[in-house]
């Protein structure tokens, strides 16, 4: 008989349901919600009140996008962190008043292992090879930045990870003090193609080991820009794609210092990118030359499930469904990293 699985991911900004058929996905469903631009960034009290109007019609189009009923359902998988906890709230209460009232199991997906699990997603017809196990991930987003050795979907390790900002917030600072959009990335990346990236240098971090660190690139940021605009008020406006192209290739360098360390200490060649600034393209073109240049086989996810999805969470649970592996309905959700 048919496992449909049903993925719910509401950890932060993005309302997203997903049905995956015996591990291929039917149906991928994402409502962004907007109302955080006029913020600069995401205001976890508005992300919870979009996520309860969106849960419903979200769920409801995942299971007719996959031509299924609630009935067919054979389980739920949700995100049961880390997060913001009022945003994982409406998806983990949801799902397990779903999971209960169906009389199905409930699976717990933890966000982070879900974006390296990216990679596993299968569509129909989808002729994509997976990363092998062991392989290395680059998980780079809005919160987190971690190099994570990967030996089962359920066996991670973190390597080094960023002792204060993350890659993606740093980005969004950056653009955020340059007066540009939310979110940033996405910005600065379509400045960055028309820009130098070698007209401005800002400093990089002295950290050991494979740990990452972004605050002290956002500091240089704002005082480079604010000693600029002091001789030149239009500084910014004129040279916007310098700046941007030249931060995004500093950002990219600290990156990719890491991962070839990472990668000579490990000899692990296989080496795979997730998250949200994993859609960066300087990143992807730095990830494709290098991995020319030293001999790695790598992974991109496709742009869709670089970003929150619930794609991702389906394909967790129905990595854990094949070994029995459900989760007490009792069990809360957690805000806190926790692998
Ligand atoms: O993974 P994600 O959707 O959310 C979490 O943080 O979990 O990642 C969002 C981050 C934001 O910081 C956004 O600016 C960044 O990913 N991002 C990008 C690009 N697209 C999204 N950063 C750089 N270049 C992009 N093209």
């Amino acid at each position: 008989m048919t496992q449909y699985i049903l993925g719910i991911e509401s950890s932060c900004d993005d309302t997203s349901a997903a049905v995956v058929a015996d591990g291929v996905l039917l149906s991928n469903v994402t409502a962004s919600q907007a109302v955080h631009e006029a913020y600069g960034g995401v205001v976890p009290e508005l992300a919870s009140r979009a996520h309860q109007q969106n849960i419903v019609p979200v769920v409801d189009t995942a299971l007719r996008r996959a031509g299924i009923g609630h009935e067919s359902l054979s389980a739920v998988a949700v995100t049961l962190g880390p997060g913001l906890m009022g945003s994982l709230l409406v998806g983990v209460s949801f799902a397990k008043g779903l999971a209960l009232s169906l009389g199905v199991p409930l699976i717990e997906a933890d966000h982070l292992q879900g974006h390296v699990l990216a990679h596993f997603i299968r569509e129909k017809d989808d002729a994509h090879e997976p990363p092998p196990y062991p392989f290395l991930c680059l998980l780079v987003s809005g919160g987190n930045s971690q190099i994570i050795k990967v030996e089962a979907y359920d066996r991670m390790t973190i390597l080094g990870q960023t002792i204060d900002d993350a890659a993606g917030e740093a980005i969004d600072k950056c653009s955020k003090i340059m007066g540009l959009g939310y979110p940033g990335g996405p910005i600065i990346d379509r400045l960055a193609r028309q820009g130098d990236a070698r007209a401005f240098s800002f400093s990089r971090p002295h950290v050991s080991g494979l740990d990452y660190s972004f605050s002290g690139l956002k500091t240089s940021f704002l005082y480079f820009l604010r000693d600029r605009l002091k001789d030149d008020p239009a500084f910014i406006e004129t040279h916007k794609a310098d700046l941007a192209a030249s931060l995004e290739h500093t950002v990219v360098d600290i990156l990719m210092e890491k991962l070839a360390r990472a990668v000579r200490q490990t000899g692990i060649r296989h080496v795979a990118l997730s998250g949200g600034v994993s859609a960066n393209t300087g990143l992807r073109n730095a990830f494709r030359e290098r991995a020319e240049k030293d001999g790695w086989h790598i992974y991109i996810p496709k742009f869709s499930y670089t970003t929150d999805n619930a794609a991702m969470i389906a394909i967790t649970g129905y990595f854990k469904s094949l070994d029995g592996r459900t989760c007490d309905i009792a069990k809360p959700a957690y805000a806190r990293n926790r692998f």
